[in-house]
């Protein structure tokens, strides 16, 4: 493989190292590039082609349809692990032992308390404030009642402000939905586990006890470990780039879920039931859908289906969709939208415009039939994405931090006008 790249510019030639990582993907390092050639840089709008750092997390393969965390595929983790060991290894780079894990957990239930005064400023909130824009702005206020997790320099002080956002982060997004009920907010268990206790801090009712099918638990606890991360995607480089200028954790994942938000990205999960709501609605018309999707004047998407990065099957897509189908069997739920669903990936798999695209069903377009038959409003998917992608960004933040990256500071070409001497208004 090769181990340098030159680029000549005006007949002068340039040498460049080119690194190759542990799955034998390679970039030209051009980090000496402006000072050798006197101020030239490169342009990439949407980093199509751009690494922005080396991180030893995730690993894609976009044509083979490849996602492993810290070397473990996706398929094994979807059925083996569970979402908070999932979290730990993510993190700290291995499976933990039972004590390793117990600890964990442990530390995380000891900062399960979300200050009293958080809810005066839940309660600012209008009843029609979208959940993501509620859950963003409480990460933040998050900042103001622990302090100390702003300047983190030592893995000990990370490691405080990683088990203090893991344990309040499940606690504000459920607060989120039930402001969105208008339900009395609850205070959780610290007797149930991770992903009950968020389950229930969600779903209990105040005059009733708390009971749930363990089908329901298991779903919720695939899904988060299928979103938990993703390498560079739009949020995660928000975190980091967030991140490099020290702004602390907190600040850093509030950023990143206002990223997150956005329909191109983790709303496309909101965004996907919608669109089949619609096309439910105007009679199951999908070849409507797909003819507008493909009409270069008409905005709209085929939402849940492209990547970046995936040029093949979302394995990620995959295994949701057979636990769609696992679930809804298991609940005893008929929902039409599953059935339309698969007529439209089964459409879009045969026409050349998706097939010549390499456009194929992501993460985003099953996961809403599973939240939908778990009675989650459609408004808290983009939620559930970020409560399964907070150990991920929690990951590569600290990755970033612990490798004292510099700040990202990308440059620019300028493209307007030329120095001008300032005009009077009456000379204007
Ligand atoms: C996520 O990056 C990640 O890893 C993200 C994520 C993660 O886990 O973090 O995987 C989660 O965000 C998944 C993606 C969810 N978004 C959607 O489902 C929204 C619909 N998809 C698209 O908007 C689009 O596919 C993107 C945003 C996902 C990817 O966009 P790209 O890579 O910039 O591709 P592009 O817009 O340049 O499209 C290439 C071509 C274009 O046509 P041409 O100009 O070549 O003729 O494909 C077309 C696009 O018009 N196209 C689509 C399409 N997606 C791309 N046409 C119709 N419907 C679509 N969904």
């Amino acid at each position: 493989m090769a181990d340098k790249a030159t680029l000549t510019i005006d007949g002068k030639s340039y040498e460049f190292p080119i690194i190759t990582g542990t799955e034998k993907e390679q970039a030209i390092d051009i980090k000496t590039l402006r000072g050798a050639t006197g101020g030239i840089t490169t342009i990439d709008p949407g980093y199509k082609n751009t690494g922005s750092c080396e991180s030893a997390i995730t690993f894609l393969d976009g044509e083979k349809g490849i996602l492993r965390y810290r070397g473990y595929s996706i398929e094994e983790l979807a059925e083996k692990a569970d979402f908070l060991e999932t979290a730990y290894l993510l993190i700290f780079g291995e499976l933990p032992t039972k004590q390793q894990l117990d600890k964990f957990h442990a530390d995380i239930k000891s900062e399960s308390h979300v200050d009293e005064d958080m809810k005066k400023i839940l309660d600012g909130f209008p009843k029609s404030a979208h959940p993501m824009g509620v859950l963003s702005a409480l990460t933040s206020a998050l900042i103001a009642f622990n302090p100390s997790t702003v300047n983190v320099d030592s893995e000990e002080d990370m490691y405080a402000a990683i088990v203090k956002l893991l344990a309040k982060f499940p606690v504000l997004a459920a607060w989120a939905m039930r402001k969105k009920k208008s339900q009395p907010l609850d205070y959780g268990d610290n007797s149930l586990g991770y992903v009950e206790n968020f389950h229930k801090m969600m779903f209990a009712k105040p005059n009733e006890e708390y009971k749930v099918d363990k089908a329901v638990i298991e779903a919720i606890d695939k899904l988060l470990i299928l979103h938990a991360d993703h390498e560079q995607n739009c949020s995660t480089s928000t975190v980091r780039i967030v991140g490099s200028s020290h702004a602390g954790l907190f600040a850093s994942i509030s950023a990143g879920i206002s990223a997150l938000w956005g329909p191109l990205h983790g709303g496309a999960n909101q965004a996907v039931i919608e669109m089949l709501e619609a096309i439910k609605e105007d009679g199951g018309d999908t070849k409507k859908y797909m003819a507008k999707a493909k009409d270069k004047e008409d905005p709209f998407r085929l939402m849940g289906f492209g990547h970046r990065v995936y040029k093949n099957f979302d394995p990620r897509a995959k295994i949701i969709k057979v636990a769609a189908d696992d679930v809804l069997t298991q609940l005893g739920i008929e929902d039409p939208v599953l059935d339309i669903a698969k007529g439209l990936e089964k459409e879009a798999l045969e026409d050349p415009y998706f097939v010549d695209r390499k456009l194929y069903p992501n993460v985003d377009f099953y996961s809403g039939i599973i939240y939908r038959a778990l009675d989650i409003p459609v408004e808290m998917f983009t939620v559930m994405f970020a409560v399964g992608r907070l150990p991920g960004w929690i990951a590569q933040w600290r990755e970033m931090r612990l490798g004292k990256e510099p700040i990202g500071r990308p440059r620019q070409v300028y493209t307007g006008e030329n120095l001008r001497s300032f005009k009077e208004v009456s000379e204007r």
